[in-house]
């Protein structure tokens, strides 16, 4: 009884505020981009620092149960598309700029200071300085039940079940069930069913199907 009142002022302020706060910043964020397409579906949690960077015609959509727990800061550039898939937890610092589309399936995971980004600018033409030459886009997809760890920069695709160890760079597609790490990543184990082994997947890539640890 004691330890449930000692809980008290922790619980207004870490769950009940918190809630309160969450409510208010997506009523802001849906206030103020009444000019793009923007879905936020029911019980999203939109945490402190959150920021949304819509100024043209773009769309986001956040499914159901989705945590943007610290600092999550979203860009969508024209008419870009970013959408989250239901029951994902973006953590803190992640950052997503998108001029084409980024796709993020259900249940995802993003682990502290990621960037999904769908292209950088080129630089090869020396008549100019790189930030006047254009951009080289494409669009991202990051399967279902996709975990990535801390620090990584996702600039290709990310099949569904995959997880990409912490500090890597996706530059190349990675196939679904596989781990990858690394800069840039490199597939280092498959851990999904036989017979959905992607040809993309190197033959000496170990397999791990029914090894639990
Ligand atoms: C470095 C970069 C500009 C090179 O682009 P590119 O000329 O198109 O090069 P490629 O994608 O053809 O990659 C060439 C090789 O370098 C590797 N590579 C590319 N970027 C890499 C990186 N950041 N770290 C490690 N390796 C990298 C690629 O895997 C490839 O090797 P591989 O064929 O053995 O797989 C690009 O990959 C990059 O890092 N872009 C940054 C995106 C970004 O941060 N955007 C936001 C700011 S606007």
């Amino acid at each position: 009884m004691r330890r449930n009142y000692a809980r008290a002022p922790w619980k207004a302020t870490h769950v009940e505020l918190h809630r309160l706060a969450s409510i208010a910043r997506k009523r802001y964020v849906q206030a103020t981009h009444l000019h793009a397409n923007l879905r936020i579906e029911e019980d999203v949690d939109v945490g402190p620092g959150f920021r949304l960077w819509m100024p043209e015609d773009g769309t986001l959509v956040i499914g159901r149960g989705t945590e943007l727990r610290h600092h999550i800061y979203i860009e969508i550039y024209g008419d870009g598309e970013v959408r989250i898939g239901a029951g994902s937890h973006l953590t803190y610092y992640t950052h997503i700029a998108c001029s084409t589309s980024i796709t993020i399936g259900e249940r995802c995971g993003i682990g502290l200071s990621s960037l999904v980004v769908d292209g950088g600018h080129t630089f090869r033409d020396i008549a100019k300085t790189w930030m006047d030459q254009p951009y080289k886009l494409r669009p991202i997809t990051i399967g279902d039940d996709v975990a990535i760890h801390s620090q990584c920069t996702i600039i290709n695709d990310v099949g569904h079940h995959s997880v990409i160890g912490a500090n890597s760079v996706v530059t190349r597609p990675i196939p679904p069930y596989c781990l990858a790490v690394g800069a840039p990543a490199r597939v280092i184990e498959y851990f999904g069913p036989p017979e959905e082994r992607s040809p993309d997947v190197p033959p000496d890539v170990p397999a791990t199907w029914g090894v639990i640890v």
